[in-house]
């Protein structure tokens, strides 16, 4: 059996580095080996002459392929064997139902850190669950501009669990420390911390103990849409009240993300992206690039009088930077202008609006280099 494969440089003109510089918050940009390992293993994987898409989620392959990606996933984060990788479906955003349907009894308490657009969705939908809870932070007072201290949390009746949301991709805020490495609120009275970690999972390092259960949407930093990475502490599998099968996490860890057909090729795509992130020299290295690439565009945005960041300096995102020039004619004049020099998919999200560029794990350096030239440059001719 012969393989084909699309050649691996585009026409794209403007960023000399043969493919388009994407900044999207998601889909987001994949590394280029796992690409091309995708692009072998559609056709056929692991020489049985079947691709990974046209394989039974029962069969020998697949048990490897999902063997090897838990095992990758665990690793990256030094997972330990009390907590549970599961590999679910409907995104991020289902979890918002899942969580409070699994953890929240009715009429229970949980605490909620409102710190942007997804964390306010959130938020919400625990109300369907229960009228007890309560937002010990609510950031929209102040357009969601930065994570809040210790100090300013206002905690109510003991919670059952602490939502947060540890980057908000549409504000472009992170709970970060000045070194840029994780930061986590002070739960009351040991609360589990349940945190959405869809846009900066394994961007940096962190320790997996701290928290009661972590998700993410896979199509940002862990591979592609149609998977929702959970790691759940063991205690916290048992659900709250009586609930249809496949809403309980307990199900799923029990028959391992295969209660039902998996999202294969999303979870074997994780598992390029695992082994990728490893091969990279594990998340401190990754933090460290992260840093760096973000820094170079944090550098233009302090130096200058034209553009805003919309965060406040000490919770600056390192994966989703936003800012705007003086008026709205100019963002889209300089849209267009990244477009001519190669850069995509750096329009502000709809509530926002502005600019925003998110630096994914595999988004290059190259392309943060070009994006503060490009801004230097727009502000000469503009400013
Ligand atoms: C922080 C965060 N949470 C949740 C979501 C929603 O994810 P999904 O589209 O996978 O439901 C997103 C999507 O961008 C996100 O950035």
């Amino acid at each position: 059996m012969t393989t084909t494969t699309a050649p691996m440089t585009s026409a794209v003109k403007g960023s000399g580095y043969g493919r388009t510089f994407n900044f999207s918050a998601g889909p987001g940009v994949l590394p280029e080996e796992v690409i091309r390992q995708a692009q072998h293993d559609l056709w056929d994987i692991d020489g049985t002459g079947i691709g990974i898409m046209e394989h039974s989620h029962r069969g020998k392959t697949f048990d490897k392929v999902l063997a090897e990606t838990e095992e990758a996933c665990r690793k990256v984060a030094n997972i330990p064997a009390n907590y549970k990788v599961l590999f679910l479906t409907g995104g991020a955003t289902s979890q918002n139902f899942m969580v409070p349907a699994n953890l929240l009894p009715d009429e229970g308490v949980a605490a909620f850190l409102t710190t942007g657009y997804w964390a306010e969705k959130t938020w919400e939908e625990s109300k369907v669950y229960s009228g007890k809870c309560y937002e010990a932070w609510d950031g929209r007072a102040t357009k969601h501009s930065y994570c809040p201290a210790d100090s300013e949390l206002k905690w109510g009746a003991k919670p059952v669990y602490v939502h947060m949301c540890s980057n908000n991709t549409i504000y472009g805020t992170q709970w970060r420390n000045p070194d840029g490495s994780l930061r986590l609120p002070k739960a009351p009275d040991g609360a589990p911390i349940v945190c959405d970690m869809s846009s900066d999972i394994y961007s940096r390092p962190m320790d997996v103990t701290k928290f009661g259960m972590i998700y993410a949407g896979a199509q940002k930093n862990i591979g592609i849409a149609g998977t929702t990475l959970a790691i759940i502490r063991e205690d916290l599998l048992k659900p709250a009240r009586k609930l249809p099968t496949m809403l309980k996490y307990e199900v799923h860890a029990k028959d391992q993300s295969r209660h039902n057909t998996p999202p294969a090729f999303a979870i074997y795509m994780s598992g390029l992206v695992f082994k990728w992130i490893l091969k990279q020299g594990g998340l401190a290295t990754l933090h460290q690039k992260n840093v760096e690439k973000a820094k170079l565009i944090y550098d233009v945005l302090d130096s200058s009088k034209f553009y805003k960041g919309h965060a406040r300096a000490d919770s600056r995102s390192l994966m989703n930077i936003t800012f705007k020039t003086p008026s709205e004619a100019l963002d889209e004049a300089f849209l267009k202008e990244a477009q001519k020099h190669g850069m995509e998919q750096l329009k502000g999200h709809r509530s926002t609006g502005g600019i925003r560029a998110s630096t994914y794990n595999a988004f290059p350096r190259e392309g943060c280099v070009a994006l503060a030239q490009l801004m230097k440059d727009f502000e000469k001719k503009n400013g």
